[in-house]
C-alpha cells in the first residue's frame, strides 16, 4: 500500500478521535474546516497528490480518498445535528424567566408588646395627646415622694424595686416601679395645659411566674388643664377601650386608692371574649380589670409646679403586657420575653 493511502487511514483515525470533543457550533466549524477546506484542509491536500501518481496506485488512492471523504462528511452531518441540539439546550438553560414568582423572603414582624403599645399610642395621638418618656433609672423623689408617697407610706411596700444607694454627693437611684414619675417630670418641663401618654419599661422585685416579671411595660396617661373633671376621664377611657378593643367595649369605674390621685379608680372593661355574659377569662363576671386612674392629687400638681386652684387633671396607668396576654389568650407572661421565634410568628399570624 502506498504511503499516501496510509496517510488517508491515519487522517481518518485522527478525525474520529477529534470529533469526540466537539460540543459547540464553533468547534464543529473548526473541525470541518480543518479536514475539508478546499484551500487548507487536510483531505484536499492528499487529493492534490493524485496528480503525482498513476496507474493502479492512483485508482487505489482515489478510492480510499473518496471513501474517507464520504465518511468524514457523513460523520460531520450527524455531529452537526447533535451540536444543534446541544446549542439549543444551552440557550434554554441560560434563559431567565422573568414571569417566575419570586422566592418568598421571610419577613419579621412587630413584637406583640410593640404592636399593642403602638395601638394604644395611636388611639391617644388621635385624641390630641403627645408621646413623652422619662428615665428608667429614677430617683426616689420622682418615683415616690413627688407622687405623694412619703418615706414611711405603706403603699411603697407594694412596689419594691432595685435600689442604688446614694454615694458621695450622688443621690440614691432606683429602677422605676411605674411610669407615673414622668407625670411630675413632664409637668415641670412643659407646664399646663398638658396632654401626654408615656410608654415605657418598669421594674419590680417580683419573682417570675406566669403573671409576674421583674420587668414589664406600662403606658401612663396625663391630662392637665383648667376645669378638667372625672367626666373627661370617663369619656377618654371609654374612647380608649373602644379604640383598642373594638366598638361596643365598655369601661366601668369603681373606687380604688393610689396616693397620687384623688379620687382614685380602678377601671374594668367589658370582657372582650364573652361581651359581658361571663366566661373563663373574666371569671364569670363579664368584666376585666385593665387600669388604675383618677384625678391628679393637688400635691402632685404642686410638685409639678402647677397651681391646683386654677388647674386640675386626670391620670391613668396600665400594663401593656397584660393587655397583650388578654387579647391573644396567652397563658404565660414569660412567652413574651423568651423571644422564641415560633411563638412570635404565631402572634404575627394572629394579627
Ligand atoms: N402607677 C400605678 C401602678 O403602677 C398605676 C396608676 C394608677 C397610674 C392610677 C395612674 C393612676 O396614673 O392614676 O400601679
Amino acid at each position: 500500500m502506498s504511503d499516501a493511502v496510509d496517510r488517508v487511514g491515519e487522517l481518518l483515525a485522527r478525525f474520529q478521535q477529534e470529533r469526540e470533543g466537539v460540543a459547540s457550533r464553533q468547534a464543529w466549524e473548526a473541525l470541518k474546516g480543518k479536514y475539508l477546506n478546499r484551500e487548507h484542509g487536510l483531505l484536499p491536500a492528499i487529493f492534490a497528490e493524485l496528480k503525482t501518481v498513476s496507474g493502479p496506485e492512483k485508482a487505489q488512492l482515489g478510492k480510499s480518498l473518496n471513501l474517507a471523504k464520504r465518511e468524514i462528511e457523513e460523520a460531520l452531518g450527524l455531529l452537526g445535528s447533535e451540536v444543534e441540539r446541544i446549542e439549543a439546550a444551552r440557550k434554554a438553560a441560560s434563559r431567565v424567566d422573568v414571569t417566575l414568582p419570586a422566592r418568598p423572603r421571610p419577613r419579621g414582624g412587630l413584637h406583640p408588646v410593640t404592636a399593642m403599645r403602638r395601638k394604644i399610642e395611636d388611639v391617644f395621638l388621635r385624641l390630641g395627646y403627645s408621646i413623652a418618656d422619662g428615665p428608667e433609672l429614677e430617683t426616689d423623689y420622682y418615683n415616690f415622694e413627688a407622687l405623694n408617697f412619703p418615706a414611711d407610706h405603706p403603699a411603697r411596700d407594694t412596689q419594691d424595686t432595685l435600689l442604688i444607694a446614694a454615694g458621695a454627693g450622688a443621690p440614691g437611684h432606683l429602677l422605676r416601679t411605674h411610669t407615673s414619675p414622668v407625670q411630675v417630670r413632664a409637668m415641670k418641663r412643659y407646664g399646663a395645659p398638658l396632654r401626654i401618654v408615656i410608654p415605657g419599661r418598669v421594674y419590680r422585685k417580683d419573682d417570675i411566674d406566669p403573671t409576674h416579671s421583674p420587668m414589664f411595660h406600662q403606658v401612663e396617661g396625663l391630662l392637665v388643664d383648667r376645669g378638667v373633671t372625672m367626666g373627661h376621664l370617663k369619656g377618654t377611657l371609654e374612647a380608649f377601650v373602644e379604640g383598642v378593643f373594638g366598638a361596643g367595649t365598655r369601661a366601668r369605674f369603681s373606687c380604688s386608692y393610689f396616693p397620687f390621685v384623688e379620687p382614685g379608680a380602678q377601671v374594668d372593661m367589658s370582657c372582650i371574649f364573652c361581651k359581658g355574659s361571663g366566661c373563663r377569662t373574666c371569671k364569670g363576671s363579664g368584666w376585666i380589670e385593665i387600669l388604675g386612674a383618677g384625678m391628679v392629687h393637688p400635691n402632685v400638681l404642686r410638685a409639678g409646679g402647677i397651681d391646683p386652684e386654677t388647674h386640675s387633671g386626670f391620670a391613668f396607668g396600665m400594663g401593656i403586657d397584660r393587655l397583650v396576654m388578654l387579647k391573644y389568650g396567652i397563658p404565660d407572661l414569660r412567652l413574651l420575653f423568651d423571644n422564641d421565634v415560633r411563638f412570635l410568628a404565631q402572634m404575627a399570624e394572629a394579627e
